[in-house]
């Protein structure tokens, strides 16, 4: 018994007014298909471990033991591109997603978007042989707009709906606007979908509404779809229709009713995304507060891929958490920082307004406030990074102190060395990066420049403003600045005099 996958993508979404294809929107830093790829993926594990342990998860059912043995995209608005560029989203993912295989996808062109019962109608068309082969019964319908839907749901939509049947999925909203409305009978067994623009005024008030989501019972659906005409407002071949084809052939329907309307809501334009974001940043951050993570405000949080953070951890408002980011027990992440695939070990203080990227950080460092991390960081445990600091591939040791205003590039800092303020790395020449050592211990005075490659020796101190070309001694003072002078007799000159003919406007405004 095996279960196949279509998923809808071919559409342009008009409605998003953007040249770009709906399904290659991003939602909380990734496409709006990828979404609905992952949740695939975790449907498919899903269901082969409960293969593998043989696990009933429905007393009266036991679907379960099936597998999901095709997954097509049905793609075809700008469909290289689409295509393109999910697999280079899912090639390039993050590291704590499990991994996708790209072979499984069968991507299929819909050259013309003639509606979603014509997209389900050219993906089995395509993949007949394949469905008949692997002894496919039962074909899961899913919309690439509709990005979050729940893997919950999904499992008791599967559990439940007997291979014979058709399943959907329906919600229930208060406000049911633009889509399809489940009509029901006197026994309220589902037996039509209406779709909005379709809709008489009494269909119109009905707040159950569907989905999308379908599973349908294969190969009988074939003969359904075959029955499928475009006599409607839009001209398209509905897979809604399906519906009634199934009543009038005696196809038992099985519905699961869900209520999260923003979950279900499909985007069709820029507002329904933001909404959408900002459900789904929602549902994160409450998932990570279960956990244990002190977010001090849910609704001012975004995290654009996976963060994983430890508990007694807090993350103050309005941070961005992009890639894979790991935060270690104890931390504190004042507001309005950016960390983009960072690890953080435990008890790390990344003080407000603090930009980290592609770097670690190790114990009690603190970083911050407006401190700029650049990819390829190593920061040891105990070091300080303080405001207005630079650091780019380079390696800081412990307990090194790089306070204010500073630069730092394609260096090492050794261990207890003390950068003084203003200190620069001169590493690049004009044409190509240099490496600039500081061995442990060294004490640099503040506004030095150390012209790269050189290396400063181990504790050595360096006088303050000195422009360092050529490597220094340990244990010795370096200097290298010009020589403080006074000059004796000297006298400040005289203001001039303005004489008390030209004193008036033109004079005075000079001066403001
Ligand atoms: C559809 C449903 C509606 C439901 C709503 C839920 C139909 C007729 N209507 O309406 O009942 O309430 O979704 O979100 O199914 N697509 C193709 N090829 C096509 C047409 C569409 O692949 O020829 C894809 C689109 O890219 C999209 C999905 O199918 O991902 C849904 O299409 P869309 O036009 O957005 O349907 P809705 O009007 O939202
Ligand atoms: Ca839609």
């Amino acid at each position: 018994m095996t279960i196949a996958v279509i998923i809808l993508a071919a559409g342009q979404g008009t409605r998003m007014r953007s040249a770009k294809p709906k399904v290659l929107h991003k939602l909380a830093g990734r496409s709006l298909l990828t979404h609905v790829l992952y949740t695939v993926n975790h449907l498919n594990t899903y269901i082969e471990h409960n293969i593998k342990n043989k696990i009933s998860v429905s007393s009266n059912n036991n679907n379960f033991n099936n597998a999901l043995s095709l997954l097509s995209v049905v793609h075809g608005h700008q469909g290289k591109m689409v295509k393109e560029k999910i697999e280079h989203e899912l090639d390039n993912k993050n590291k704590h997603e499990p991994n996708f295989d790209l072979d499984i996808i069968n991507w299929i062109s819909q050259e013309q978007q003639l509606g979603t019962g014509h997209a389900v109608i050219t993906a089995i068309n395509n993949i007949k042989s394949e469905l008949d082969k692997n002894k496919v019964d039962q074909v899961l319908v899913l919309y690439g707009d509709v990005p979050l839907v729940d893997l919950e749901d999904l499992k008791t939509l599967i559990s439940t709906t007997n291979k014979e049947s058709l399943g959907i999925i329906t919600l229930k909203a208060s406000n049911p606007y633009g889509l399809g409305r489940i009509i029901r009978d006197e026994n309220n067994n589902i037996v039509n979908i209406v779709e909005e623009k379709d809709a008489n005024s009494a269909q119109k008030l009905i707040t159950e509404v569907n989905t999308g989501i379908f599973l349908l019972p294969y190969p009988k659906v074939n003969t359904l779809l075959d029955k499928l005409d475009n006599n409607n407002k839009q001209q398209e071949y509905y897979l809604t229709d399906i519906v009634k084809q199934c009543c009038d052939n005696n196809i038992n329907i099985n519905s699961v009713t869900v209520t999260d309307r923003i979950r279900y809501l499909g985007i069709n334009n820029l507002y329904q995304l933001s909404q959408a974001e900002r459900h789904y940043q929602l549902l994160t951050a409450l998932d990570l507060l279960e956990q244990g993570v002190n977010i001090i405000d849910p609704k001012r949080i975004d995290i654009r891929g996976k963060l994983l953070a430890e508990t007694e951890v807090t993350i103050d408002i309005n941070s961005v958490f992009e890639g894979a980011v790991t935060i270690g027990k104890h931390c504190i992440i004042e507001p309005n920082c950016i960390l983009k695939n960072v690890e953080l070990h435990e008890n790390v203080h990344v003080k407000a307004n603090s930009i980290i990227e592609n770097s670690v950080v190790h114990s009690n460092s603190v970083v911050g406030p407006f401190a700029r991390i650049r990819p390829d960081c190593v920061i040891a445990d105990n070091v300080h990074i303080g405001n207005f600091v630079e650091i780019k591939k380079s390696q800081v040791k412990h307990g090194a102190k790089i306070n204010h205003l500073s630069y730092i590039g394609d260096s090492i800092v050794g261990k207890n060395v003390n950068v003084g303020a203003g200190t620069i790395t001169c590493n690049y020449d004009g044409v190509n990066k240099h490496q600039t050592i500081i061995e442990d211990n060294a004490f640099i005075g503040s506004n030095s420049s150390l012209i790269a490659p050189v290396v400063i020796g181990a504790n050595s101190t360096i006088g303050a403003g000195s422009t360092i070309s050529k490597d220094t001694p340990s244990n010795k003072l370096t200097i290298a600045r010009g020589h403080q002078k006074t000059i004796d007799n000297w006298q400040r000159s005289d203001k001039q005099k303005v004489s008390d003919n030209n004193s008036s406007n033109s004079s005075s405004s000079s001066e403001k």
